[in-house]
């Protein structure tokens, strides 16, 4: 087995193994019943997400950040609009929008023992490409000062990478999957801050392994995952 395998091999072992951790477990519990009876994937985007997130060096923090990064989707007033297989208008897109918001206010909920880091992910994985777009590393004079703007490879950023790479690479209700080099260029076209680039080249250099692994590991159909809840049987849509 190639290193490269052995090494995504690895991540999915760990993250199928971080999903039991108690602060998580109970949300993403959430995710799945919410998919289940919606006929909606974020779950295995999320597990995939986490997958991503290790193979580019995050932490576990980055891996819990991860796994529920879209929890506010549970809580949107119409799911169906997950669902739909053509463009939203302004108002569906800024319903479905505010998933971020909810999943920060839900995580924020005291007491489950989860780091800050987790609920600000939550609130911020689709900003942050928005947030990082034009910072260079090059010095840049501003108010009469040469000062140097940096990047940071946060872990909002890390996760808001991972998520939107999957996002774009797999089918959607409103098209189907695309190729890497699409996702790529696409990838390289919404942000080009050094980070972001070189966080999309690392993910567009593991796709074909990483994708290939999580696809015989059933990360790709909910009903194949494995069960870490000890739920009895394996759930099906309804
Ligand atoms: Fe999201
Ligand atoms: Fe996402």
């Amino acid at each position: 087995m190639s290193d490269v395998r052995e090494g995504v091999e690895s991540a999915v072992d760990y993250v199928l193994r971080a999903v039991s951790d108690p602060g998580i477990l109970r949300f993403l519990e959430l995710i799945r019943r919410h998919d289940i009876k919606y006929g909606i994937d974020t779950y295995p985007h999320s597990v995939r997400t986490g997958v991503s997130v290790v193979l580019l060096g995050g932490d576990p923090d980055a891996v819990k950040s991860a796994l529920v990064h879209d929890v506010g989707k549970i809580m949107l007033p119409r799911p169906e609009l997950l669902k739909k297989p053509g463009d939203f208008t302004a108002e569906e897109k800024r319903e479905v929008g505010r998933h971020t918001e909810l999943g920060y206010l839900l995580l924020t909920g005291t007491g489950n023992g989860l780091p800050s880091v987790v609920a600000e992910t939550a609130r911020d994985h689709h900003t942050v490409v928005d947030q990082y777009r034009d910072q260079t590393e090059s010095p840049r004079k501003r108010g009469g000062r040469k000062t140097r703007r940096r990047e940071k490879n946060t872990i909002e950023l890390l996760v808001g990478a991972c998520e939107r790479y999957d996002a774009l690479r797999n089918a959607r209700a409103y098209r189907g999957e695309q190729d890497a080099d699409t996702v790529l260029h696409a990838m390289r076209s919404m942000n080009q801050s050094r980070v972001w680039l070189s966080l999309a080249d690392s993910l567009y250099r593991l796709d074909n392994t990483a994708r290939d692994v999580m696809i015989s590991r059933g990360l790709y159909d909910p009903e194949n995952l494995a069960n870490p809840w000890g739920l009895e049987g394996t759930p099906k849509r309804l």
